[in-house]
């Protein structure tokens, strides 16, 4: 085949490309709100205030104040073919791979021959969020710790031979759905610099982990936990789980543990729902009898809701995993809500509080925010054990005047009452879009990563696209009908920006950051705040990052079908003159997203997730897209980690 051909537009592969919001929460009016590029530059701020009331173990460096300072480096330029690329200056190297061993004893990695046992100790499928965690813990150690990844999902046409014709729904066997099973979840891999540029992986890691779907047990915690629409024939606590579903993004908290974000759980599960008690709960979710893994509620009871109707309510949590701790118990926190998370990205508040953002990856879903009772404690291993369970969550209504609301999302007040189906908490977060809808909140453009800037302090939502937004549904925070491109806005607390913001109020400000697609196509309808050049602009903005110095890493998932050139990662400043102008960094091979930036301390290192490279029409075991990263005949393609240093030594930009 042509190279042309095998370079079609991506399908979205997670699941997440849908609308089923039934309500008509949807302003009225588009606004133009243009307030870019008015500011000074920023000097450098951060939070001083909690910084100088814990200790420094804590804190970790991106605590620590920085001026920005222009990011350096020669623009990539758009492309599209079988292999990654990064901006001249600097090296990308797949540093962990598909397969490769994870836990000490792990077998080397034979896709002829792969074993559900095997993979459960070899690194998973589509890995998504990553995070460097320092070793030791709470040190800013720059050249040695624990690479944390998410494990989203498998392709199963691409795993296994023979069953292309049918992707995810294909044949697949009891077998190989255990194994994809065991390539869900996470991986700790602990990791070192060797010398300039050269990093490895430590095979006998003491850290070293694998957490899967098929084998890790979950304790369940907050205000949902034990309620009776969490009891299954396998646990009649409603207590405990056993594994994790569709990690897609994440954060890191100031105690060193990290929140994966559980998305697109709806579609593991088999069987027509609307039989069961759980009927209108899961219909919201778009559980609906046509499950991607559709071969998994065959073998599995668990995955089919007309035998287990409650299995589902144990997924769409935020968990969190102490990586430090191989034996600890991963828990899932119910305070947090349930939806589609996209990630759980947090900030320490000036009062001591911790604020969590996280969004709900869908046409039309919404932006929440939880905010802790409590504040966050001294101590890094047991102060905070259950902090995440104690706090109120909300969730976001943008008005067309620039001013947001936060809503809260509290049993007994407004319409989250019996009356409508709510008898208590867990019943508010266990049907969380619901009780949000009743609230009116603002449905998005798909809300991906929504992650506050640690040096300037607002918080920065990113939206990924929603073609099925129509003329009359546009309103300031959503102002394209179509939307193919996506929008970035920004969020801002009270108290200006910076240490003296606000993240627990009741009301921000937001602003467009940028409307992305080409600028100099009129119908596109694109904005950035300084000028881009062609290799510049991006489309479908998914993850983000920030470095030490705030800086804006932006990762995109679909860039290829807006434009025919690969996904990747784009650079820019957050403040000044050059605010909101992209540069290109990076780029995917051909059929793969671009997730999970993350930076060492020192931005020595940026660590990326290639995810289902090779993915497309027509692409299979036997013959993918490309072969990356072994080119090997008898290899097919394996979703990577890339380590990306700068040839100098320097910090990255
Ligand atoms: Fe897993 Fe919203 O991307
Ligand atoms: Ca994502
Ligand atoms: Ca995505």
């Amino acid at each position: 085949m042509s190279l042309d051909d095998r370079f079609l537009p991506i399908a979205v592969v997670n699941g997440d490309d849908r609308a089923i919001n039934p309500t008509d929460n949807q302003p009225i009016h588009e606004i133009a709100l243009r307030r870019l590029s008015r500011r000074a530059t920023m000097r450098g701020v951060g939070y001083t205030v909690l910084a100088s009331a814990l200790p420094t173990s804590i804190m970790t460096s991106r605590h620590v104040m920085a001026a920005s300072q222009g990011l350096n480096f020669d623009e990539l330029a758009k492309g599209l073919d079988e292999t990654h690329h990064v901006a001249s200056g600097y090296t990308a190297k797949p540093l962990i791979r598909w397969g490769d061993p994870v836990v000490p004893g792990a077998p080397a990695f034979d896709p002829t021959k792969q074993t559900a046992a095997a993979q459960e100790l070899q690194f998973g499928y589509n890995c998504d969020f990553t995070a460097f965690m320092p070793l030791p813990r709470g040190s800013a150690a720059a050249d040695r710790g624990l690479l944390v990844v998410n494990h989203e999902s498998t392709s199963s046409e691409l795993m296994f031979a023979g069953v292309a014709d049918e992707g995810n729904a294909g044949r697949i066997t009891k077998e190989q759905a255990e194994i994809e099973m065991a390539a869900h979840g996470l991986s700790v891999v602990e990791i070192r610099r060797t010398g300039a540029g050269a990093w490895e992986l430590v095979p006998d890691g003491k850290m070293n982990r694998r957490i899967t779907l098929r084998s890790t047990e979950f304790a369940i915690s907050g205000p949902a936990a034990g309620h009776d629409r969490l009891k299954t024939g396998a646990d009649a606590s409603g207590l405990k789980v056993i594994g994790t579903l569709n990690n897609c993004g994440g954060g890191v908290t100031p105690w060193s543990t990290v929140l994966s974000a559980e998305e697109n759980f709806h579609q593991y599960f088999a069987g027509d729902p609307a039989d069961t008690a759980e009927a209108e709960n899961h219909k919201r979710l778009g559980i609906d009898n046509e499950p991607g893994y559709a071969r998994w509620g065959r073998h599995f009871t668990r995955f089919d809701v007309t035998k287990e109707p409650n299995e589902p309510n144990r997924f769409g949590w935020i968990v969190e995993i102490d990586p430090y701790d191989p034996h600890s118990v991963p828990v899932k926190r119910t305070a947090l809500g349930r939806f589609k998370h996209e990630a759980a990205t947090v900030i320490v508040n000036k009062d001591g509080r911790l604020v969590v953002y996280t969004g709900d990856d869908e046409r039309f879903e919404y932006v929440y925010r939880f905010v802790t009772n409590g504040r966050v404690g001294l101590s890094m291993e047991t102060a905070n054990e259950n902090l995440l369970d104690d706090g109120v969550l909300s969730v976001a209504k943008f008005v067309d005047d620039g001013t947001l609301t936060w809503m809260p999302l509290v049993h007994g007040t407004g319409p989250l009452t019996e009356a409508n189906g709510f008898e208590s908490q867990a019943d508010v977060l266990i049907e969380t879009r619901r009780a949000a809808d009743l609230l009116g909140a603002t449905p998005m453009d798909r809300p991906e990563d929504i992650q506050p800037n640690p040096i300037t302090g607002t918080v920065f939502g990113i939206f990924t696209n929603n073609t099925k937004r129509k003329a009359e549904q546009v309103d300031a925070a959503n102002p394209r009908a179509e939307n193919k491109y996506g929008h970035i806005i920004e969020m801002i607390p009270p108290g200006g920006r910076g240490k003296d913001a606000d993240h627990a109020a009741d009301s921000f400000r937001w602003e467009m950051f940028i409307r992305c697609g080409d600028p100099a196509n009129p119908e596109h309808n694109a904005l950035y705040p300084a000028s881009v050049s062609t290799d510049g602009w991006l489309a479908t903005p998914d993850n983000v990052a920030f470095d030490s110095k705030g800086h804006v890493w932006i990762a995109t998932d679909g860039a290829g079908g807006t434009g025919g050139f690969a996904d990747g990662l784009w650079a820019c400043e957050a403040e000044g003159p050059d605010r909101g102008k992209t540069r290109h960094f990076f780029r995917v091979p051909v059929g793969a997203e671009m997730c999970g930036p993350s930076f060492t301390p020192d931005d020595g290192a940026l660590f990326v997730a290639v995810q289902h490279p090779g993915h497309g029409k027509g692409s299979s075991y036997e013959k993918p897209l490309t072969r990356w990263p072994d080119f090997a005949d008898a290899m097919p393609p394996r979703p990577s980690i890339v380590v990306i240093t700068r040839d100098d030594g320097g910090p990255i930009a």
